[in-house]
């Protein structure tokens, strides 16, 4: 399978709607409703456009074999622009195919190259193994945890924070 990062266009509003609007999905993002409708995406996607040429954010759209299965993006710079957040999803039909991992590296060879970023970083609710495994596996480190961070289903949540430096 060959996985391919590139910069979102409006077209890839329906198919991420698609796929983001799934509550296992969303069960491990905050600040999106379910149903997710397809304005929202619209307007993420119309953000993730304008993040380009503000320099806010970069997105890209993660192509599969071609297909749409995804959305990666390295977002809320540190004041110096040489930090950023990373985050991610891929589609449930594509899960556990390496999608994740490799659509990782390929972001953090953008940032460290084309942005000259010194750093990258990210974190995980410890509910989610599966996001954590691709970060170690794209070569982020576990840099810490934090017992107990939030209440998910009436359960206490540590998170994990994760972070690659040049
Ligand atoms: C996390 C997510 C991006 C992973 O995508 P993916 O393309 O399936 O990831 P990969 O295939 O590259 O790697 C997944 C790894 O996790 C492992 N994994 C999957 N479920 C797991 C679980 N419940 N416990 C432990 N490991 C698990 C897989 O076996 C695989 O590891 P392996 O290659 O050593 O076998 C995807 O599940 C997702 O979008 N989830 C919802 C949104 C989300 O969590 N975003 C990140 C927020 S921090």
């Amino acid at each position: 399978m060959i996985v391919k990062i590139r910069k979102p266009k409006l077209s890839d509003a329906k198919p991420l709607q698609e796929l983001i609007n799934d509550k296992t999905v969303l069960k491990q993002i905050s600040g999106y409703p379910y149903p997710c409708p397809l304005s929202r995406m619209k307007k993420d996607v119309r953000d993730g456009i304008k993040g380009w040429e503000t320099g806010k954010s970069y997105s890209f759209t993660i192509l599969a074999d071609n297909e749409t299965a995804g959305s990666i993006i390295l977002e809320n710079p540190n004041k110096d622009n040489g930090c950023y957040d990373l985050g991610f999803f891929v589609g449930r039909k594509f899960w556990n195919k390496g999608i994740a991992t490799e659509a990782i590296r390929q972001i953090i060879k953008f940032g460290f190259k084309d942005l000259k970023l010194y750093r990258i970083q990210a974190d995980n609710d410890s509910d989610n193994p599966a996001s954590g495994k691709t970060m170690k596996k794209a070569g982020l480190k576990l840099e810490g945890i934090r017992k107990k961070y939030l209440k998910k289903n009436n359960k206490y949540i540590d998170l994990q924070f994760w972070g690659i430096t040049k």
